[in-house]
């Protein structure tokens, strides 16, 4: 089968793939961007970029290292780009001629006043870059000096700045916006109303890294203060998603969006294509793990693609935004319980205690000798292991062991068991015939109002 074609517009901005460099260390010069580009990225958006260089801190890093599972969250206090506006200027110049296919987005912050947004959009197009990034995201440093997050958390502000770039710009404008507000759309629809070609999300969430239990000192800090700053990483994808599906599903909204938060890998990627992002940024898993981790997102998607039928981003970019609505609209008489597979458990007990003290006590302990274990089941001595003469059984102490069993009847199916069960595919959610009759909460409403139906009684009174 032919390779499908990666190629992707968002807002109007083209590139041979989806994969873009969000704006941020990774693209501070033309010399990484270079880089980049040669190992396979489609797009970078530039570190962001005001008239006067910054002024960074040292340090500037902290991450959460969950079970020896290095930058699963990532904090940083550092701002916008401490390069001077000409070096910048310069090198987007020629990067953008070395790379014409490629997309070379800007990403610009300028204090709010209208004729310096101006003066900046117009000083940076002549570099023949392909679109705009706007900033109104950044929740620390920049947000108190009346930029970055302080214009990305009021509609008014948003529309107004945006309105004054599409007064002078030339090419696509995209806003990026923060996911420190409580809901997104209104921002959006602020962004659409000022003009926005496009949409990014998420910028960076307001976090405190954590505090060091030795020195009492926060982590990261500049002689021993520390302050808020922006949490990204894997662990902010879900997060991401949640948002970029509440843009992608409004109607009043409508932008082509570019998904940034917590990409790691392919099909991080394809969950934000599916949601209804036309093409992706990466921050923090090419700090981790450099330019190269492109290669396996490419081949990746294609390989997914090859393997779903499809020829291009357009055959699912979206698929999955219908699946998604209000809780009112989950079907009430659809059911699932849990099953064990005794074959594959090795009980250690975990989906026990879960249940029990998590969730619903419908999970059943036997407690059985290791011999009748063995004696009663055909193919198991296979798993036990003889150790200095002795036959030992995993899960078993005392001679003896743990059986595990669902309690059909009374397990409510919440998944907690198989989430926390450490032996992948053993504990299955299956699909079981329910006592109610198909129908949402809202259609439940309308049915106990005509009196067409009882009040649903919970499954077990005691
Ligand atoms: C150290 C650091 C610096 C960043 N600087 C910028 C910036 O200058 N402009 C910007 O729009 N976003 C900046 N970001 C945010 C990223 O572009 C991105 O939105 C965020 O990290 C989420 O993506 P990720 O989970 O892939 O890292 C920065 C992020 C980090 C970690
Ligand atoms: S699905 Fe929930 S209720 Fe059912 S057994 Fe597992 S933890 Fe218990
Ligand atoms: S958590 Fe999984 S492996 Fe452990 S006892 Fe339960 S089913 Fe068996």
């Amino acid at each position: 089968m032919k390779k499908p074609s990666l190629a992707t517009t968002v807002g109007g901005i083209r590139s041979p793939n989806p994969f873009w460099l969000a704006s941020a260390p990774p693209t501070n010069t033309g010399d990484q961007i270079r880089r980049a580009f040669k190992a396979g990225w489609g797009g970078a958006v530039w570190k962001t970029f005001d008239f006067e260089p910054i002024v960074n801190v040292s340090s500037r890093y902290g991450a959460v290292d969950y079970d020896g599972r290095k930058i699963m969250g990532f904090n940083n206090i550092e701002l916008i780009s401490d390069r001077t506006l000409e070096d910048n200027l310069r090198e987007i110049k020629e990067i953008k001629t070395e790379f014409p296919d490629h997309a070379v987005v800007v990403s610009l912050m300028v204090e709010s006043r209208r004729e310096r947004w101006h003066e900046m959009v117009q000083r940076v197009e002549e570099t023949g870059c392909d679109g705009l990034e706007l900033n109104f995201g950044c929740p620390h440093g920049m947000s108190e000096r009346g930029m970055g997050s302080a214009v990305g958390q009021v509609p008014e502000y948003t529309e107004m700045i945006t309105s004054w770039v599409k007064e002078v710009a030339k090419t696509p404008v995209i806003v990026k916006l923060t996911p420190n507000v409580t809901d997104i759309r209104p921002i959006g629809r602020a962004a659409k109303r000022g003009g926005a070609d496009g949409i990014s999300l998420i910028n960076t969430i307001n976090s405190i890294m954590g505090i060091d239990l030795d020195t009492l000192r926060p982590k990261p800090h500049v002689a021993g203060r520390g302050s808020h700053g922006g949490y990204c990483g894997p662990a902010v994808k879900p997060i991401a998603l949640q948002m970029v599906h509440a843009l992608a599903s409004d109607a009043e909204i409508n932008l082509p969006v570019s998904g940034i938060g917590g990409i790691q890998a392919w099909h991080d990627a394809v969950e934000f294509l599916l949601l209804g992002c036309s093409g992706v940024q990466i921050c923090t898993a090419v700090m981790h793990y450099g330019f190269r981790l492109v290669e396996h997102m490419i081949s990746g998607l294609e390989m997914w693609m090859m393997e779903k039928g499809f020829t291009k981003l357009d055959d699912f970019i979206g698929r999955s935004v219908p699946h998604i609505g209000g809780w009112g609209d989950l079907d009430l008489g659809y059911k699932v319980t849990a099953e064990i597979d005794q074959n594959q458990c090795i009980h250690c007990g975990l989906c026990y205690v879960a249940c029990e003290d998590g969730a619903h006590q419908s999970i059943l302990r036997e407690r059985v000798s290791v011999e009748d274990f063995i004696g009663a089941r055909a193919g198991i001595p296979d798993r036990v292991e003889i150790s200095g003469g002795r036959r030992t059984m995993a899960g078993a102490g005392d001679g003896y062991l743990n059986l595990f069993k669902i309690h059909q009847e009374t397990c409510v199916g919440c998944n907690l068991c198989a989430l926390a069960c450490p032996v992948e595919g053993c504990i299955t959610m299956m699909e079981r015939a329910s006592n109610l009759p198909s129908m949402t909460w809202s259609q439940y409403q309308e049915k106990l109002s005509k009196k067409e139906i009882d009040p649903i009684r919970p499954h077990r009174s005691e």
